[in-house]
């Protein structure tokens, strides 16, 4: 459902992301990982027809992103990592504007409205101005607005980002709802490394715009010998902390000869 091939994206003379490959399957749950600057949102721009490829070829349901932009259009939802809502219209506005713009049939609206906004629990709050929500309120209500058009592919970057642990939990069970029950196919980034685990059935882990490996998590963490996907995911962007490899008995002896020098 989504295919990049040989991606690459340079802004001047620097590179953002280097020859990455990978494709994601009809109704797969998707994680792109990586640290600050690793080139995961300039790679869903890309995805998504907001910035063009210096090379590399990318497909999403079949259309070529760059060629067939308009078709590629339809068939995304996108919520993007930088806040996008009109302050100045209310809840109700912003979902009513975007599913006109993105040709959602007009006897479903309504419904389609009520339904997502009760999901994210904004129904009761729709006729208040945008400007006058939370940070967590807005994201609740950015995220209701990238479902509104049943998009058969769904690009979520960093959707959970400020968002306390209940609205977390609720939004992952009705992504996984959208997955499993709708085939809808979900590339979505965090930096949550326990959202990536717990929902995505492959993780591909980039840094400085380059592809380090791509897996289930178990696959991550048998590759790189570690218990947890952070510690496989630090191990292989090479900022782990150094603590855990210090010998406990060579740090009792650092201990004691520190205090004998006092
Ligand atoms: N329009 C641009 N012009 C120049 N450089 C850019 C542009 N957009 C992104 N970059 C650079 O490309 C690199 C990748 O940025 P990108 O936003 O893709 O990172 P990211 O992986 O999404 O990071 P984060 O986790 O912080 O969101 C960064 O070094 C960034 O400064
Ligand atoms: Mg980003």
């Amino acid at each position: 459902m989504i295919e990049v091939n040989h991606l690459t994206k340079q802004f001047g003379k620097f590179t953002a992301v280097n020859d990455i490959s990978f494709s994601v399957n009809k109704g797969e749950l998707f994680a792109l990982l990586g640290p600050n600057g690793a080139g995961k949102s300039t790679t869903i721009k890309m995805l998504t027809t907001l910035l063009k490829p210096t090379s590399g070829e990318l497909f999403l349901n079949g259309y070529n992103v760059v060629k067939q932009q308009d078709s590629a259009r339809k068939s995304f939802g996108i919520v993007f990592q930088d806040p996008s809502l009109d302050n100045d219209l209310t809840a109700y506005e912003n979902m009513e504007l975007h599913a006109v713009m993105y040709g959602v049939e007009p006897a479903s609206m309504k419904n389609r409205i009520k339904e997502l906004l009760e999901l994210v629990e904004l129904w009761d709050r729709r006729a208040n101005l945008v400007k006058t929500f939370s940070g967590g309120m807005k994201r609740r209500l950015e995220i209701a607005r990238g479902l509104l058009h049943h998009p058969k592919v769904l690009f979520l970057d960093e959707p959970t980002l400020g968002l306390d642990t209940q609205t977390r939990n609720l939004l992952w069970n009705y992504i996984g709802h959208l997955a499993h029950e709708k085939e809808m196919t979900i590339l979505f980034t965090t930096h949550y490394l326990e959202e990536a685990e717990a929902n995505a059935s492959r993780i591909a882990i980039i840094d400085h715009g380059k592809l380090l490996t791509i897996g289930s998590a178990a696959k991550l963490k048998q590759d790189t010998h570690t218990k947890t996907l952070e510690q496989a995911y630090l191990k292989l962007t090479g900022k782990e902390l150094r603590d855990e490899e210090v010998d406990p008995h060579e740090a009792w002896r650092a201990r004691q000869r520190s205090r004998n020098m006092r």
